[in-house]
């Protein structure tokens, strides 16, 4: 075992610092998300689901502005909510990394004879110019974005909104968690969510406190091989959210405690952002 490169890798990154492997799309890594995608109970890589029917009936009758819109849903693992939209009659797209979960969404949306259309890409690259009236990334997705990812798909999305348009997404607040949750922890597994080979993981948390962030940082150690995954978390606050939103020019931002519409209070742990081109 290489211990000096372990050693390496187990300090703290400078923020925002990526590792090489990939993480949604890796193929043993997305079948494990899959399924945590696909269990209606748990609030994993997707909501639970009776959460997801209580976001869409509130997009449905309470936000959106009526049934010939057209929608873009980016992180739209395996449609969960594209198909629950499209049932409404809503046209939608949905994009995302994982080929797995884009697979698995299009061979339902064709088995229920929905019409959605699917694209395996990567958000950042999108292109569309006034082509949606709403588009929603849900699940707290954008605070695992660089500032200059970030900035990018605001652009991005700011460009592919008709005027009027909506974004919809949500982040996670400071009180989603706190610095009882640093640490280290490990596990040992013949065929784990990390890989298919028995492995060890040692997964530690770190706080970059100036800048909002948290990292969950896991190094995974096979027989073959030593991959580290990290997954960086940026919580916002509404003023830092909106400031952000104003900078690129969105207006009018509401704000939620999540994506069922409950008012925002000062201990909700993730705000949802509804704001206009
Ligand atoms: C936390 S899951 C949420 C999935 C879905 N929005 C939901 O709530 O059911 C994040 C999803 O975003 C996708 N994703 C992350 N970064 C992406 C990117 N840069 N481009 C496209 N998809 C991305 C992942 O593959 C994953 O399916």
């Amino acid at each position: 075992m290489d211990i000096e490169k372990l050693i390496n890798l187990s300090q703290k990154p400078k923020i925002f610092e990526k590792s090489e492997t990939a993480f949604w799309d890796d193929p043993h890594i997305s079948k494990k998300m899959l399924e945590a995608h696909l269990n209606p109970d748990w609030d994993a890589a997707s909501r639970k689901f009776s959460t997801i029917d209580a976001s869409v009936k509130w997009l449905n009758e309470d936000i959106f502005p009526n049934k010939d819109i057209k929608i873009l849903d980016l992180g739209c693992g395996p449609g969960l909510y594209a198909s629950r939209l499209a049932k409404l009659d809503y046209s939608v797209t949905g994009i995302d990394y994982s080929q797995r979960s884009i697979n698995y969404a299009t061979r339902k949306a064709e088995e229920n004879n929905l019409d959605i259309k699917y694209i395996y890409q990567d958000y950042l690259t999108i292109n569309f110019e006034a082509e949606f009236d709403v588009i929603m990334l849900i699940f707290c997705d954008f605070g695992a974005l660089t500032n200059k990812e970030r900035n990018i798909l605001l652009r991005k999305i700011y460009k592919a909104l008709k005027p009027g348009g909506l974004l919809i997404f949500d982040v996670f607040t400071d009180k989603n968690r706190d610095e009882s949750d640093l640490g280290r922890t490990w596990a040992i597994k013949e065929n784990g969510f990390w890989s298919k080979e028995p492995y060890v993981a040692l997964t530690e948390t770190f706080l970059y406190q100036e800048k909002d962030t948290f990292l969950d940082q896991t190094i995974v150690m096979t027989e073959k091989e030593i991959n580290i995954y990290r997954l960086f978390n940026h919580f916002y606050t509404k003023s830092t959210i909106g400031n952000i939103l104003n900078k690129f020019a969105y207006k009018d931002h509401n704000y939620y405690s999540d994506v069922t519409g409950k008012k925002y209070k000062d201990e909700s742990k993730t705000i949802t952002v509804i704001t206009k081109k």
